[in-house]
């Protein structure tokens, strides 16, 4: 039986101000696995709260001259437990291809940290028929050899989904999340690919939330905007269990 992870993605937003929001979060009595990814400049400080914590990104390296960047071991140091990889807007502000996603994915591991691993079509790539195509090449890319439950969580995040308040169909959902469940099982074998978890992203919100967890292949959430505010962010989580 796979627990369900509600994973909020703070993208550049938050301050140590929001280390309110967290205890918030940490006191809710909940039967399900909860993580914030904030900015890496708060992952040190809201560590300790209660709630595990991961980064948004790291670099593939442990550490050098690379001016700028994060370590999946410096995430790990600052109290981080998880690293999210490959998300849509990584692919796009910075040009991340699937084999550099998969890098960073081992390097996650061998911090010691749960990787969280992106993928999702967009709405081109949708209208032509083509998302499950999309979706195998992205997970065949992205994820790297020696997945296991305990290290690989994998997010699907319809680009045209996140923060645009559309969700899809929960047919649509239930057949992509299915057909990533096929292709884990294909090349990890079914006891791996039965237990790593699904997670659903793009505009969720406590409004969709519990139609939403309810889906076949559906472990939980990753949530953008709605992960800032307790208000927002407890339902959620309420609904997960
Ligand atoms: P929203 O929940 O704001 O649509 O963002 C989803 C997302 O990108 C989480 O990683």
């Amino acid at each position: 039986m796979r627990r369900r992870l509600v994973a909020g993605n703070w993208k550049m937003n938050g301050s140590m101000a929001s280390a309110a929001m967290v205890d918030e979060i940490a006191a809710l009595s909940r039967d399900c696995d909860v993580l914030i990814c904030p900015p890496f400049t708060l992952i040190a400080g809201l560590s300790g709260r209660g709630i595990p914590l991961g980064g948004q990104d790291c670099h593939t390296e442990a550490q050098g001259a690379h001016t700028g960047d994060i370590s999946a071991e410096m995430l790990r140091d600052a109290g981080a437990v998880a690293v999210i990889v490959g998300h849509s807007e990584r692919r796009t502000d910075h040009g991340e291809t699937d084999a550099l996603v998969a890098a960073k994915a081992l390097a996650a591991w061998r911090a010691g940290l749960l990787a969280i691993v992106c993928i999702g079509e967009t709405e081109a790539e949708r209208d032509a028929g083509r998302t499950l195509e999309v979706i195998g090449t992205q997970l065949a890319g992205s994820v790297p050899d020696g997945a296991t439950p305990a290290r690989l969580v994998v997010a699907y995040e319809p680009v045209w989904a996140i923060g645009t308040g559309r969700t899809p169909t929960s047919d649509q959902i239930v057949e992509v999340h299915g057909f990533i469940r096929r292709t884990l099982a294909e090349r990890f074998g079914k006891d791996a690919a039965e237990g790593i978890r699904l997670l659903y992203g793009g505009s969720v919100k406590p409004g969709n939330a519990a139609e939403i967890f309810a889906l076949a292949d559906v472990d939980g959430a990753l949530v953008g905007g709605a992960s800032l505010a307790a208000a927002d962010f407890a339902p959620i989580i309420a609904a997960a269990g």
